[in-house]
């Protein structure tokens, strides 16, 4: 079974990230940059929150907020969802269907070690299932 620390060894341990008192313009101006859905939000080095496209249209779009005038902090999920480098997509994928959150940040022993998100842990599955299909039409052909 894949791990967390498989999935970032192959796509990268980089976290995009941001400090909670910037405004939620430079966080969406950060999101569209990196071409990505949430930001870590660290202050201190460490993980104080997380932020998401889904926090924008929610807590910021639809409650009439300016996104220059709002900052991070305000607007933030405090309550984190995280993984851990030794658990398997599987049980990331229960975590994420189960607390409905698209992304988990990885803390190994409390420090920040990646990021994973619900596409990588779909392209994974989907390329385990592919294996699977071949190895099972090779037995059968052969
Ligand atoms: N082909 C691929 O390798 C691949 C991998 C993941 C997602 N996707 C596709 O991208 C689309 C959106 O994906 P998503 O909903 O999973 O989320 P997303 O667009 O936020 O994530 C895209 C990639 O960026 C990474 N990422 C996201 N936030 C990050 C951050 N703050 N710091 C560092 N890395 C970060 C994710 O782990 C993922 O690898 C979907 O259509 C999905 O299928 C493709």
């Amino acid at each position: 079974m894949t791990t967390v620390r498989q999935i970032l060894n192959e796509k990268g341990h980089d976290v995009w990230s941001i400090h909670p008192d910037n405004s939620v313009f430079e966080a969406i101006k950060e999101l569209a940059g990196k071409n990505v859905g949430a930001l870590a939000v660290v202050e201190d080095d460490k993980l104080v929150g997380m932020f998401t496209e889904r926090d924008y249209t929610r807590n910021v779009f639809l409650e009439g907020k300016s996104s220059p005038k709002t900052s991070v902090r305000e607007v933030m999920k405090t309550h984190i969802v995280c993984a851990r480098p030794e658990q398997t997509v599987e049980e990331c994928m229960a975590v994420i269907t189960e607390k409905r959150v698209r992304h988990l940040p990885v803390l190994d022993e409390q420090k920040l070690v990646g990021i994973v998100s619900i596409g990588d842990m779909v392209k994974n599955i989907i390329a385990d299932q592919k294996f699977t299909i071949e190895q099972l039409e090779h037995y059968i052909r052969d």
